[in-house]
């Protein structure tokens, strides 16, 4: 197998729960900036698995601690685009609570990052989050607006704000998810930089590649398509690479339009209601629930 020889200039993320892919990932491309985790990735980890298909059954605490060793054997593995670790959050999640439970998964590894839904009360924790220096990754972005959001909320920070827009969801209702990062991509490019966009949600090589000939600062994939990536000598995208979307039945993906919005405006302005953020937040407290005794309460 080749070595990597020409890196992205887009950071390289694996989206996982379990350091033994980080390691082969690693292996393969001589090094990973960053992971990316959230709690259905942690309920797939494969001792989180094999612990409930034997029967047991975590208590919150129990569960937080799983994922604390999860992210401690990862951190340094990883370099300074560091692990993103998601609060559990469900529609009651104040942002007070969130920001408690920030406060100690920061506190983890020196290269945490938390995510934060992009909700009301999401940007309200990342709010307080980067008043006190923590590292945030808003999660579950699906449209400029939200992304906007993020910019306003964020703006005192001193260190990066990540904000992750989902391409292959918005992919997999017919909406060309890349469309979604060259537009925030865009809209970006009049601000301070203070946000980077993390490219989340991605299925296939062309994504990454989609992902890298747009610049985006930050790719998060699977294990699976970075030894794709490697199988194939490591691709980079031309000047002349165009990224085509389709979806499964081979239909070119419904174009997302570009918003001109102003990222002077408060971050409350801005409508930041997603039906995808909603399922996704479902999604997550289901799989979450999943490790859990049945008694314990969230
Ligand atoms: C990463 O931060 C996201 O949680 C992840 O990329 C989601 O990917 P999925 O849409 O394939 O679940």
């Amino acid at each position: 197998m080749d070595a990597l020889i020409r890196r992205p200039k887009t950071k390289i993320l694996v989206d996982g729960g379990d350091p033994q892919e980080t390691l082969r990932v690693k292996n393969l491309t001589g090094v990973v900036d960053g992971q990316t985790t959230n709690p259905t990735l942690i309920s797939k980890n494969p001792e989180v698995r094999s612990e409930v298909s034997s029967g047991r059954k975590f208590t919150p605490r129990e569960e937080l601690d799983e994922y604390k060793k999860i992210v401690q054997a990862i951190s340094p593995l990883v370099g300074d685009a560091g692990v993103s670790i998601e609060v559990f959050s469900d529609f009651n999640t104040t942002a007070e609570e969130m920001f408690a439970q920030g406060k100690e998964m920061f506190s983890w590894v020196s290269n945490a990052y938390v995510k934060y839904p992009c909700t009301h009360e999401g940007l309200r924790a990342a709010q307080m989050s980067v008043e006190q220096a923590i590292r945030v990754n808003i999660t579950l972005c699906f449209s400029q607006k939200q992304a906007a959001a993020v910019y306003a909320a964020t703006k005192q920070s001193k260190q990066p704000v990540y904000v992750s827009p989902f391409l292959g969801r918005l992919d997999d209702r017919g909406e060309n998810g890349m469309d979604l990062v060259a537009n925030i991509k865009k809209m970006f490019s009049a601000g301070d930089g203070h946000v980077l966009v993390l490219a989340a949600s991605i299925r296939h090589l062309d994504h990454l590649l989609g992902a890298f000939a747009l610049h985006a600062e930050l790719a998060t994939a699977p294990a699976k398509v970075w030894e794709e990536w490697a199988a194939k000598s490591f691709p980079l995208p031309g000047d002349d690479f165009a990224y085509q979307g389709h979806d499964k039945s081979g239909n070119l993906l419904r174009p997302i339009p570009y918003e001109s919005l102003d990222l002077s405006q408060s971050w409350e302005i801005f409508d930041i209601r997603h039906e995808l953020t909603t399922k996704g937040i479902q999604q997550f407290v289901a799989d979450y629930k999943s490790t859990l005794k049945q008694s314990a309460k969230v």
